[in-house]
Order: C-alpha cells, then sequence, then structure tokens
C-alpha cells in the first residue's frame, strides 16, 4: 500500500478548518493516513487497509483498541443516568481512588485530572507550594507534557543544543514558542543517569521539584542505570526537593504501580495517564497525603487551586475502574501475556539482525521497545543522538506502514504491545520487519552502523 487516496482528500479538506488539517501537531505524519476505525490490535485507515497497531496513539490502549470489557463499564455507567455534576463527590470517583490506592500503597491520596499534561503542571504546582522554591530540574529527551515549565529538551538536535551552559546544567531548549525567558530561567535540564548534575543544581538553585521518567520512553526506552533512581531519591532526601515520578508511559503498562513497583523506588508524587483509562482521557496526580493535602490546606495562601470541568467525568472514570479491574485478574495475567509476546518479538527481531548482519539493539521493558541502529543501549540523548541512524529508523518505519504494520513513522517512537496482539501477530509483524529492515541496509552502511549485531 503506498497511495492513500481517500485519506488525502479527508486532509484536504480538513485543512480548510484546522491548521495543518490535524488537531495536535505531533500527530500530522508522512505518509498520511486517516484512520477510520481501531479495534483489538487492528487499526483501519479510510482506504479500506489494515494494520497492526504498535502505536496506540502513543501507547494508552494497553488492553487493545476499544476493548470490550472497558466499553461495556461505559455504557453500563450512561445507561445508568450517570453524567457530569460538578457539585460535590461522586460514587464512581470513590471507587477509582480506593483502587488505585489499595493497589498501590504508597499513593496514600489522589486527584482525578483529565490529561498528563495537567497532572505534571498541577505536581510542579505542589512542589512549589510545599517547598516554597520555585526552581525545577528535568530531564534532556524527557517529556511531561506541553506546558511552560517542562516543553524543552526532547529530541533536541545535538547541533542546536549547544555545549552545557555549566558543567551539571544544558541550556533550556524550548520546544515550543511563546515560553517567557523568565520561566525558562527557573528550569534546569540536566543528563539522564547523570546524578553529578543533579547534585550541581542542587548545590547551586532552591529546587523544589525533580520531574521524570522512571524510563525516559519517548524516546524509545531509555533505562535507568542501577542505582540511578535510589540516588534520585537519596538526593531528594538531602536537598529537600520533592522527587515526581512521570509515569504517565509507564504506569500500569509495565506494572499496576508503574516502574517505581519494579525498581522498588518511592516517588513523593507520582503522575499516571494513558494506560489507566485503556484510551479514555483520565490523568492521577497522587502521593503522600503531606504534599495533596495543600490542594485543602487551611491557609488559603498556601493552598493550590486543583480545578477542572471535566475531572473525574463519568466516562472515563467508569473506563479507569474497568481498566484497572481487568489489570488485577487471574494475579495480574495480562501482564504475564504481555511480556511474553514482547519477549517473542525481541527473540524474532534478535534473529533477523542477526541473519541479515546488521547491528543495533532492542531496549525492551515489557511490552514496550525499541529499535537503536547503535551497537548499545542509549544511556542519556546524547549517547543516543550522537549514535543512533534516525533516518534509518524513519525510512524502516515507512518501510514497515508498507507492509500494514503501523509504526509511529517518527524515529525512536515507542513500540507498544497489547493484550490485544496475538501470537499470530507477532509472527506477522516478524515478517514485515525482516522485510523492512532488509530493504533499509543499504542506508545503514551508509550510516556505518552495519557492525554485526550488538
Ligand atoms: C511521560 C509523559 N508525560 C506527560 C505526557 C503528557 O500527557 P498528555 O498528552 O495526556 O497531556 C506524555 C504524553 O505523551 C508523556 O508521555
Amino acid at each position: 500500500m503506498d497511495s492513500y487516496p481517500k485519506s488525502a482528500e479527508i486532509l484536504r479538506r480538513n485543512r480548510r478548518y484546522i491548521p495543518g488539517g490535524v488537531v495536535s501537531v505531533n500527530r500530522a505524519t508522512a505518509p498520511e493516513i486517516v484512520f477510520v476505525q481501531g479495534r483489538g490490535a487492528y487499526l483501519y485507515d479510510a482506504d479500506g487497509n489494515r494494520y497492526i497497531d504498535y502505536h496506540f496513539a502513543f501507547a494508552p490502549h494497553f488492553l487493545g483498541h476499544n476493548d470490550l470489557h472497558v466499553n461495556a463499564a461505559v455504557e453500563a455507567a450512561l445507561r445508568a443516568g450517570e453524567s457530569l455534576y460538578g457539585s460535590g463527590t461522586t460514587v464512581a470517583e470513590g471507587r477509582l481512588a480506593e483502587l488505585i490506592c489499595t493497589h498501590i500503597p504508597w499513593v496514600e491520596s489522589v486527584q482525578l485530572l483529565n490529561t498528563g499534561s495537567e497532572a505534571t503542571y498541577q505536581a510542579i504546582r505542589l512542589a512549589r507550594a510545599a517547598t516554597g522554591r520555585d526552581h525545577i530540574v528535568v530531564m534532556q529527551g524527557g517529556y511531561n507534557g506541553w506546558h511552560n515549565d517542562v516543553a524543552c529538551n526532547l529530541m533536541t538536535p545535538l547541533e542546536q543544543l549547544g555545549p552545557r551552559v555549566s558543567p551539571g546544567e544544558y541550556p533550556f531548549a524550548p520546544i515550543s514558542a511563546g515560553i517567557p525567558e523568565e520561566h525558562q530561567r527557573l528550569v534546569h535540564p540536566v543528563n539522564f543517569n547523570d546524578l553529578a548534575s543533579v547534585r550541581y543544581v542542587c548545590e547551586r538553585y532552591p529546587v523544589a521539584a525533580l520531574i521524570t521518567e522512571p524510563i525516559l520512553q519517548n524516546v524509545g526506552l531509555i533505562l535507568p542505570e542501577p542505582g540511578y533512581l535510589e540516588g534520585l531519591r537519596a538526593l531528594a532526601d538531602e536537598f529537600g526537593f520533592v522527587l515526581i515520578f512521570d509515569e504517565v508511559k509507564t504506569g500500569f503498562r509495565h506494572a499496576l504501580g508503574g516502574y517505581a513497583e519494579i525498581a522498588g523506588v518511592v516517588p513523593d508524587l507520582v503522575v499516571y495517564g494513558k494506560a489507566v483509562a485503556n484510551g479514555y482521557p483520565m490523568a492521577v496526580l497522587g502521593g503522600k497525603a503531606a504534599l495533596m493535602d495543600y490542594v485543602v490546606h487551611p491557609d488559603a495562601r498556601r493552598r493550590v487551586l486543583l480545578a477542572g470541568t471535566y475531572n473525574a467525568h463519568p466516562v472515563p472514570t467508569a473506563a479507569a475502574i474497568a481498566t484497572i479491574e481487568r489489570l488485577l485478574e487471574d494475579g495480574g495475567e495480562v501482564y504475564r501475556r504481555v511480556e511474553a509476546l514482547g519477549a517473542e518479538l525481541e527473540h524474532g527481531v534478535g534473529e533477523t539482525l542477526r541473519r541479515l548482519g546488521i547491528g543495533a539493539t532492542l531496549v525492551r521493558q515489557g511490552s514496550a521497545c525499541c529499535l537503536y541502529f547503535m551497537d548499545h543501549r542509549p544511556k542519556d540523548w546524547h549517547d543516543l543522538a550522537a549514535h543512533h541512524a534516525f533516518a534509518a529508523d524513519t525510512q524502516m518505519r515507512r518501510e514497515l506502514i508498507r507492509r500494514g504494520v503501523y509504526f509511529f513513522p517518527l524515529a525512536t517512537k515507542q513500540c507498544s504491545i497489547s493484550a490485544a496482539h496475538t501470537p499470530a501477530d507477532i509472527e506477522e509483524t516478524l515478517r514485515a520487519w525482516e522485510a523492512a529492515l532488509a530493504s533499509v541496509g543499504p542506508s545503514l552502511e551508509k550510516h556505518g552502523a552495519v557492525t554485526g549485531v550488538a
């Protein structure tokens, strides 16, 4: 499949009313495909093509598209006449909060919001209110949403980034226009897996919070080195900043308690999103009650405003409850199933690389993985940006799409397996992946990456 005439027509029409024709500029793609249906592990486009999906709308549908159990819960809530009241509490929001706090014991209380960006915004505001400090530390190559504090240093090309501004810090590299310079002064980007840089910044500025994904999952997967997350915890205790884990992508996907549960490191605040409601708009801000209680602080001058017309809307709330119930079934059988599928994919890709003599490294955590055309796992954004063959990666994705396997066509974007995939889907994917890799081989030779199997 190389041409998408019906998709092109829809996009052409939408461009008249939507800048670029697409809401959310990061959804603009080449090839320009318009999807009309998502079911289980599959996507269908306006031209009648079917794809095995590994993009899953940037990863929320951990159970697959339109999971029947989740949709049944949503339909039941609507049939029961549940609506948005905007006054007082509801039984459903209490049930969801209880489920989360019961199964993630260190999350003492929660607030329910709509998107990851809102939740990371509020986490940082809580940290500033509680510490009385303004500065924050963020990660190069991390993504924590679109707001002024964090819209920076994601996939910034090294030549554009320039040298470090100090031994511990990189320049704030905005990923959006319109961020006031005053704001940028308060944000300190550091390298992931580099504790010395965090210490450097903390010794020079009054740091309210450090926010990080425990695995950098917006540039593929950059895993924390042993001791790194523990080191961040120790630095937070030493310098008195609030440690915020942004588990918008890792939460509920890698374990119910997110990657913090796997690593055994407890942050002060955590943000969940995406997989928590399997594709419905829901985000959770939670953590230590002493911090969360700032939203009801008796002193109005210290109270944090946390509001939102649509917070805990009954539709995503019902979806989140149903999702968590599914994840809890049979002692976490879903996690075992997707781990097995992930292992099968990893094994198959390894064999393919060996057969083709391509040097590349697949990094995987459970159901999420990324193939890097480099001979080692990236340690941080600099390492990745300096070694990975980005153009070949994008080309490989386009070749996969042509063969009916949907990877987001932008280098390093995560491959997400869902509980709806089957071993047969993985087999079909591996056949397509082999053909795609064979066709990008020559461009890898130019990059100098064909060095044997990593
Ligand atoms: C780790 C992380 N944090 C925050 C966000 C922002 O979430 P949202 O797009 O729901 O605002 C994202 C979105 O991709 C994310 O991956």
